[in-house]
């Protein structure tokens, strides 16, 4: 895409896409690919981000998200630092504020959070001078994910406009959806969604999705098709009879496929249930690009923490 020339990436924080502009989105996925050749290098390491201290600060479990963005940030010669909540003070009654004020007294340039209670990064953004980083806050957003699957879609389709995205699953609990259907909409993208009824939340119309009333409808002619995980330890009560039935009725399997274009490609943001929300010979086939996913993942937040620590703001 043409920039203008006075374009500037002018944003301190990363808490959702829903803050970001079609040049933002454009201007980080370039950047990305620009850092993408550092990790296929003998030596990956880059001396950009030298005498920055960047803090992970993760209160529910990642394998993805943490680990890319320590090595992104290592990568980029910062210091970085990890917090868990099953070893921080929250653990003896500390309060998040509390949390993020003792961290800022040894002075981060980036935290970067992840936590249960949606708004939990705005939080912190407005008590903190470092800039925050969402790494997936409740069920809001999940702006890195959804930012390195429209990278992912933008390598295998050359473009986002226009294409037909169809996201299946538990959309109600999904930061990962809400990200992806605000992204992939803002980029020209059109978004279908389907799942049980009981997984599908009112007012997703307004985000920009399309609901569809059953899965063949979202997926038929699709250009990519994203199953998403369910978030059994976000429902209260089950919202599902069973995983089999689930996998019946939702999983993507290679007779529901039949119905995307012949070139659709297959993404999952992890951690997957095999054989329930996809079938495991779609996951692990050619059509699948999950771990391309996990790959972009580090070029995603070392462009984010290049373009808020380092970079032309
Ligand atoms: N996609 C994702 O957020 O994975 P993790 O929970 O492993 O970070």
């Amino acid at each position: 895409m043409e920039m203008e020339t006075e374009y500037c990436f002018r944003h301190k924080h990363i808490l959702g896409l829903e803050d970001l502009s079609c040049d933002d989105i454009s201007f980080i996925l370039q950047t990305a690919e620009s850092f993408r050749e550092i990790s296929s290098r003998p030596i990956k390491k880059v001396p950009i981000l030298r005498g920055k201290t960047i803090i992970n600060l993760f209160f529910e479990p990642s394998t993805r998200t943490r680990l890319s963005f320590e090595i992104a940030a290592k990568r980029m010669s910062a210091d970085t630092f990890n917090i868990s909540a099953s070893t921080s003070s929250a653990k003896k009654g500390e309060s998040l504020i509390d949390t993020a004020l003792n961290l800022q007294a040894m002075s981060p340039d980036a935290i970067i959070i992840r936590h249960s209670y949606s708004g939990s990064p705005h939080l912190l953004a407005k008590h903190i001078n470092a800039s925050i980083i969402n790494a997936g806050d409740g069920f809001h957003e999940h702006p890195s994910q959804g930012l390195l699957d429209m990278m992912t879609v933008k390598q295998r389709k050359g473009t986002l406009q226009g294409l037909k995205i169809a996201i299946i699953g538990d959309i109600a609990h999904s930061r990962v959806a809400h990200s992806n259907i605000i992204g992939f909409s803002k980029m020209g993208a059109h978004v279908y969604v389907s799942g049980p009824a009981t997984l599908l939340p009112p007012g997703i119309e307004q985000l920009g999705a399309k609901v569809c009333r059953t899965v063949e409808e979202a997926v038929t002619d699709a250009d990519v098709v994203m199953a998403l995980r369910i978030q059994k330890e976000r429902q209260l009560d089950p919202l599902i009879p069973s995983w089999r039935e689930y996998a019946s009725f939702f999983g993507i399997s290679s007779r529901l496929l039949e119905k995307s274009k012949p070139d659709a490609i297959i993404m999952h943001p992890g951690p997957m249930n095999r054989g329930v929300e996809l079938d495991p010979a779609l996951a692990d086939g050619p059509r699948s690009v999950i771990l391309d996913q996990v790959t972009n993942g580090v070029a995603v937040r070392m462009a984010l923490l290049y373009l808020i620590l380092g970079g032309d703001r």
